[in-house]
């Protein structure tokens, strides 16, 4: 190592969370993961994660902000587990690091949070350690932490194939205004999979709708809302039946498209512009149907150094 940080500096870097655009899912595969087709789009929702020097093989993390009581701080959090695998493979000398993570992401939301903060994590401890790892490098590591850590570290617009961690950028014209719907409740993504292969409505063909790769092409958000698909959201409505009159009134009030986002439970409400979105936002809200709202846009970057 050149010249590690000293102990008093830290390292931030802003994470956003994902989308799926389309989700489309074959049967289990013998790894238990499933082959997929997904676009995914990073949206302006971000956690942040800071990391500081510590003694060597000291890793410690401390999660603060919405839900921060729902996240692991022990060995299994994912963050944690990136900053390990890194250190194992590429640092020289003894390391170690602690790790704060703010919290906006909702926690087993949909939306590849965990994946999000290994991604932050994976950046803010190379960049401490200074260590000499290459973007292709980091996403190979990323898949080895979970199917969603590549695309948190890229972030745009993209493809998804194989666990969905193989990621190709997906040409995606102007900017697109979201309405997100947290529930209370999280959903666990094996056990959305396990309901959809009970479920047994898997696509034949992985291929995502070519009318939707066109309206990202074209700007065209209600063309983009009609498009929309996820094949786990049969049975995320299965687990979880109050999404379905979420979707409802998203669709009543005005929302271009609306979809589970990934294995839910948050569900992604599409309106024409900001302004319908703001209406959207705050109409929704009346309701009183879940447990927050937030407006969004999207893409935007995966992550990135705030320091
Ligand atoms: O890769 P990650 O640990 O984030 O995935 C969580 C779980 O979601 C997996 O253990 C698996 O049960 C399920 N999964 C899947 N097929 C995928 C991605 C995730 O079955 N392509």
């Amino acid at each position: 190592m050149a010249s590690p940080l000293t102990e008093a500096e830290v390292v931030r870097v802003r994470v956003a969370a994902k989308i799926n655009l389309a989700l489309r899912s074959g049967p289990r595969r013998n790894d238990g993961y499933h082959s997929l087709a997904t676009v995914f789009q990073a949206v302006s929702l971000y956690d942040e994660v800071e990391a500081r020097w510590a003694e060597p093989d000291v890793f410690t993390v401390t999660v603060l902000g919405d839900q921060a009581d729902l996240v692991p701080t022990d060995d299994t959090n994912l963050a944690i587990r990136a900053a390990r695998l890194l250190r194992d493979l590429v640092a020289a000398e003894p390391v170690g690091v602690n790790l704060v993570i703010r919290k906006s992401i909702p926690v087993t939301g949909g939306m590849a949070g965990g994946s999000a903060d290994a991604a932050a994590a994976l950046l803010a401890c190379a960049v401490l350690w200074d260590l000499d790892v290459s973007p292709e490098e980091m996403r190979d590591f990323g898949a080895r932490l979970g199917a969603d850590v590549p695309f948190a570290l890229t972030g745009g617009t993209a493809l998804g194939t194989d666990r969905g961690d193989q990621i190709a950028p997906v040409l995606s014209r102007g900017s697109y205004h979201w309405v997100l719907a947290f529930s209370e409740e999280g959903l666990s993504t094996p056990e959305v999979f396990a309901t959809f292969d009970e479920l047994g409505e898997v696509s034949d063909e992985l291929t995502v709708p070519p009318e939707l790769l066109s309206a990202l092409v074209s700007a065209d958000p209600v063309e983009l809302g009609k498009t929309l698909i996820n094949d786990l959201q049969p049975a995320a409505l299965a687990m979880r039946p109050d999404l379905a009159r979420i979707i409802q009134a998203g669709v009543e009030l005005g929302a271009v498209g609306a979809v589970v986002s990934g294995s839910g439970p948050t569900v992604a409400l599409l309106a024409a512009n900001e302004a319908d979105a703001v209406d959207l936002s705050v109409h929704l809200s009346a309701l009183g149907l879940c447990r927050a709202v937030k407006r969004v846009s999207g893409p935007v970057p995966g992550a990135r150094l705030l320091t």
